[in-house]
């Protein structure tokens, strides 16, 4: 099969180029490199593939129509993750991020439908949720998205759904909670915690908590995520799916779990609260599990995998993350 993976070069993307490459697929991955990690790591995830015959990557952009309805002839399955992911960069420029998200999704969309691509995997989250209490978090519930970037993955979840109901393009959207790993950038501000926490848990540094730290969150390891991507290939047409462990966590409970699995001497250190920080988040996956989705990695595995990641990512002989 010959698959484009918008956004490959980033956290996610690069971990599904690597299992598609695996799996005997062809993948363009097409990327823009406007992430400030992949540039600044020398698109370090990317570097497995690129002597691979069956890797090609193209660098542009998917608000590029042209590029797009060229790459879409042939292709067999496109998996969007690009986008820009920041939420506080979005408060800052709206306009920017439904440009990019919205608009660059129904770019694709529209190149799958004249390129008879078979179908379309878009990257949602769990953002379209935004902080309404009631938990957990089910795929029918109502949306209370908070900012631009909650905005524009709901508008791609109704975009897929339209192109799917009305022109008959097979797309799922799968809402991603907060996913960690390999390849993840600890050093963004806008980075998820647990790269973060594993970090200054590496230094003996202090580990910043905001609040009182019982705030939850539901992790999920990067391949559980690829493995959801690969599992709606063939099932769950036209449909939206919460993609998460469906368990939660602590902040706290995550910090101290890293300090023990890193051995660190780092304290936790509780700081204001965060405005528009969310308090809880966990998923219901009931719909996911029943398309055959288990998450093959508890916590506790996925940190350790990624500890020993970011221990060579910060060693001396490489250059810093
Ligand atoms: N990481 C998470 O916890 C999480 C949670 C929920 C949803 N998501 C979604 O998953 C997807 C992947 O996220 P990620 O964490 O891998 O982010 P990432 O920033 O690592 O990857 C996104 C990639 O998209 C590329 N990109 C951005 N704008 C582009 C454009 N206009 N044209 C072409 N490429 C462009 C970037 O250069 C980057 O390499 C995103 O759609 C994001 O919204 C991620």
């Amino acid at each position: 099969m010959k698959c484009l993976v918008t956004g490959g070069a980033g956290f996610i993307g690069s971990h599904i180029v690597n299992v598609l490459l695996d799996r005997g697929h062809s993948v363009v991955c097409l990327d823009n490199f406007s992430s400030r990690f992949a540039v600044a790591n020398e698109k370090e995830n990317i570097k497995p593939f690129l002597e691979n015959n069956e890797f090609e990557l193209v660098e542009g952009d998917i608000r590029n129509k042209e590029l797009l309805h060229r790459l879409a002839i042939d292709t067999d399955f496109i998996f969007h993750e690009a986008a820009l992911v920041s939420v506080v960069e979005s408060m800052r420029d709206p306009v920017k991020t439904i440009d990019v998200n919205t608009i660059g999704t129904l770019n694709i969309l529209k190149a799958a439908l004249t390129g008879n691509v078979k179908k379309v995997i878009i990257a949602s989250s769990a953002a379209v949720y935004g902080d309404s209490p009631e938990q957990p978090k089910k795929e029918d519930m109502t949306p209370y998205p908070k900012s631009p970037y909650a905005i524009s993955k709901l508008d791609c979840e109704y975009a897929a759904k339209i192109f799917y109901e009305e022109y008959g393009l097979k797309t799922t959207s799968l809402r991603y909670f907060n996913v960690y790993g390999q390849g993840q950038d600890p050093s963004s501000p806008y980075a998820a915690v647990i790269p973060i926490f594993i970090r200054k848990a590496l230094k003996n540094e202090d580990i910043p908590i905001y609040g009182d730290g019982s705030q939850t969150r539901d992790f999920i390891f990067v391949k559980d995520v690829v493995h959801a991507n690969e599992l709606v290939m063939s099932k769950g047409d036209g449909r939206v799916f919460n993609v998460a462990n469906g368990t939660f966590i602590s902040i706290s409970e995550l910090a101290e779990l890293i300090i023990e699995q890193t051995d660190s001497k780092s304290k936790i250190v509780y700081e204001k609260p965060r405005a528009g920080d969310i308090k809880n988040s966990f998923a219901d996956t009931t719909e996911i599990k029943k398309m055959g989705f288990k998450p093959r990695f508890s916590l506790k595995s996925g940190i350790g995998n990624t500890i020993e990641w970011l221990k060579k990512a910060m060693s001396p002989t490489n250059p810093p993350c």
